[in-house]
């Protein structure tokens, strides 16, 4: 039993590791990214997305981590190429019904918003992939973390990916080791891992997703010892064995709507609310480094995690003569 769920979770390391250079390889796809693309083609760029990002993050603080996690989204499955956006249609099964995204993904409005914003100033210019990457990066400076220069130039998707969704980006409940292949398997490193794995110092996570670690963590009926237990205490009265699925909890129940590193500081205290933000600490030596360092200096989880948000904003962007620039970002164009 035991050596065939090893072989099973072995085979399927090395089905996502075959893929790899098929994700990262931009060059293969024609072109670069570069901060400066809509200089002469759209000079308002950066500024639209900005103000339609302050506005509806001043309307609900929430919209912030929703936006972040939507371009972490993106990003994974086919590319940063704008395909979570997409819509079903006779054509596209969307990634929105994933397991990761369904009764989960927002930030659809504010992306439809800031696209509208940017066709009446620039028609056919600006790509959704590139309006959600410049969203995720206001949204992070909004929250109070750092600020980077974001790359540009990417185009629209002409489709989406269900299955892409479904086992690519990475689950509450995945081992350390599922979690960092899927992130190799993109071209990110355990250094990626932890310091964008700080997301999840804004933001909220529904009960469905870490009940399993209150009351049957691995099968016996045992809850998570790696949690704090009078913590899982508190997190039980709304999150109980059965029902209130939805139910939301801060990820960061320190400083919940403030970027900062009190995300690294609660896994140090066994507060971790995620399965995979508890195992940074307790099922790698290297990503336990990372993650003792980050919560000491937060200077250092700013830097990098600016860095590891480029990277991931380059996962083989669709560039050139590939792809379109959508009209809506929920359909693709000529639909
Ligand atoms: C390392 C693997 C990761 C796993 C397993 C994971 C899993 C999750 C889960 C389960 C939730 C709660 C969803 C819900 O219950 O509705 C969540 C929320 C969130 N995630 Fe992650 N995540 C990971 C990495 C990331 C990364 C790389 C980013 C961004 C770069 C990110 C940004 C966020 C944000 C901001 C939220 C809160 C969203 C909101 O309140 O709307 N996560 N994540």
């Amino acid at each position: 039993m035991v050596k065939m769920a090893l072989s099973v979770s072995t085979l399927m390391v090395f089905s996502l590791l075959s893929l790899a250079p098929l994700c990262f390889s931009q060059k293969s796809k024609g072109g670069y990214l570069y901060p400066q693309y809509y200089d002469h083609s759209c000079p308002q760029a950066k500024e639209i997305v900005k103000s339609v990002v302050a506005k509806a993050v001043a309307k609900e603080t929430r919209m912030a981590a929703s936006l972040l996690r939507l371009h972490f989204h993106d990003c994974f499955v086919k590319g940063c190429d704008g395909s979570v956006l997409l819509d079903n249609s006779s054509s596209i099964i969307s990634e929105k019904g994933s397991n990761p995204n369904r009764n989960s993904a927002r930030g659809f409005n504010v992306v439809d918003d800031i696209k509208s914003a940017l066709e009446k100033e620039c028609p056919g210019t600006v790509s959704c992939a590139d309006a959600l990457a410049l969203a995720a990066r206001d949204s992070t400076v909004l929250a109070g973390g750092p600020s980077w220069d974001v790359p540009l130039g990417r185009k629209d998707s002409k489709g989406a990916s269900l299955s892409g969704s479904n086992n690519i980006i990475p689950a509450p409940n995945n081992t350390f080791q599922t979690i960092l292949t899927k992130f190799k398997v993109v071209g990110l490193n355990v250094v990626d891992l932890v310091a964008l794995s700080g997301s999840h110092t804004i933001g909220f996570s529904r009960c469905t997703s870490f009940r399993q670690r209150l009351y049957n963590q691995s099968g016996n009926g045992q809850p998570d010892y790696s949690l704090d237990q009078s913590y899982a205490s508190q997190l039980k009265k709304n999150c109980p064995r059965s029902g209130g699925d939805q139910n939301l909890f801060f990820l960061d129940f320190v400083t919940p709507t403030k970027f900062d590193n009190f995300y690294f500081k609660n896994i140090l205290a066994s507060k971790g609310l995620l399965n995979s933000d508890q195992v940074l600490l307790t099922k790698s030596e290297a990503s336990m480094e990372l993650v003792k360092k980050y919560a000491e200096n937060n200077e250092l989880f700013f830097v990098q995690f600016a860095k590891s948000m480029v990277k991931m904003g380059n996962i083989s962007p669709l560039t050139g003569s590939k792809g379109e620039i959508r009209k809506t970002c929920r359909k693709i164009n000529n639909s």
